[in-house]
């Protein structure tokens, strides 16, 4: 089966062809440049990006894969979460090729797709083309963690396609966390990435932030009360920031921070459960402390820990496709040619 995947969420313009459990193409447009002059994402710049871009990024995915349109079975996209005008542009498209072409058409839960994208492995060759869908003959049940810049949740996929969520943020997201204090370190938008480039040399033991909810018995997250706490305390040590050190020492105590909340709750929701598997998608689970500490709390207790590969933890259209795939394959009842976007459609 061949699957034309779109994924326009938020401010990644992706398309990717999908056949038979392998990624033959994953093209990502990323609007970050764009939005960094801002601070974040503004919605309208998005979704007029996503306009311009979507054609010439299918025309790409299509080309990388070797395929024409007509030799497509099946077309999908997101349908939510996300940003209302930023989803409408690859999921109206999206149905508009499923209706020319004839074929069906799959609405896909972004947050779903991120539960199945640390299962997609690399085999040899090219780099997209290198990239292949276990498959479910490998699943084991798992605690999914998910971490990106607007999500933190902790979700049980107790099989395949079946999952319930355990917790999730109660206000900050994790990367909304890393983004907001690095800004009020003077770091460019998103921050992340750079936090964790810093951290790398600080200590992070220099200062001590709170770990929020970390020893509340449920598995939601909370990290605006963290996101005050540096606010203050730059407030009361503002000349810390002409140190480089000391600002490298900020980035590695406020990583340690929200890292150590991670960890902790994904492995404690693991043991709870009584699965063997953990496995983690998202933005934030590009950085390498985060991946470094899921690695050594998984190998502590005993869990096997499939962690998405970095390109797959950003946005894109290859996990979209991949579980459009698995829906098809199952024979999921596929919503209406003409159904709506769903922009606060939460996993259940
Ligand atoms: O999943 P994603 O690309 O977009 C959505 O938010 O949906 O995630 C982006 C988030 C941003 O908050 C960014 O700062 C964070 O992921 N991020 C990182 C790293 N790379 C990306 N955070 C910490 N360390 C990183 N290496
Ligand atoms: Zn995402």
């Amino acid at each position: 089966m061949t699957i034309l995947a779109i994924e326009t969420s938020c401010d990644e313009t992706s398309a990717a062809i999908v056949r038979d459990g392998k990624i033959l193409s994953n093209t990502v447009s990323s609007q970050i440049k764009l939005h960094a002059e801002y601070g974040g994402v503004v919605p309208e710049l998005a979704a007029r990006e996503h306009l311009r871009n979507l054609i010439p990024v299918a025309k790409s995915a299509l080309r990388d894969a070797g395929i024409s349109a007509t030799q497509l079975d099946a077309v999908a996209a997101t349908q939510g979460p996300g940003l209302g005008i930023a989803l409408l542009v690859g999921f109206k498209a999206a149905q508009a090729v499923a209706f020319a072409l004839n074929k069906p058409f799959v609405g896909i839960n972004h947050h779903e797709a991120h539960l199945y994208s640390p299962w997609i492995t690399r085999g040899g060759g090219a780099p997209a083309a290198g990239l292949l869908f276990a498959g479910f003959s490998a699943f084991q049940p798992n605690v999914s963690l998910i971490v990106s810049g607007g999500h933190t949740m902790l979700v049980l996929v107790e099989s395949e396609l079946k999952h319930r969520v355990l917790g999730s943020t109660i206000d900050d997201a994790a990367g909304e966390c890393f983004d907001k204090t690095g800004k009020m370190m003077g770091l460019a938008y998103p921050a992340g990435p750079e936090i964790d480039r810093l951290a790398e040399q600080g200590n992070p033991r220099a200062f001590n932030f709170p770990r929020p909810l970390l020893h509340d018995a449920g598995d939601d997250f909370s990290f605006s009360g963290l996101k005050t706490s540096v606010r203050y305390f730059l407030r009361d040590n503002p000349a810390l920031l002409d140190d480089a050190q000391k600002i490298r020492d900020l980035c590695a105590s406020v990583q340690a921070a929200i890292v150590e909340v991670l960890v902790k709750k994904t492995i404690r929701a693991a043991n709870r459960t009584g699965v063997r598997c953990v496995t983690a998608s998202g933005g934030v689970i590009c950085n390498r402390t985060l991946r470094r500490e899921l690695e050594l709390a998984c190998k502590k207790d005993g869990f096997t820990l499939r962690l998405a590969e970095k390109s797959l933890c950003t946005d894109n259209a290859a996990m979209i496709g991949i579980l459009a795939e698995q829906k098809l394959l199952a024979k999921v009842p596929l919503p209406p040619l003409d159904a709506e976007i769903q922009p606060g459609w939460e996993l259940a």
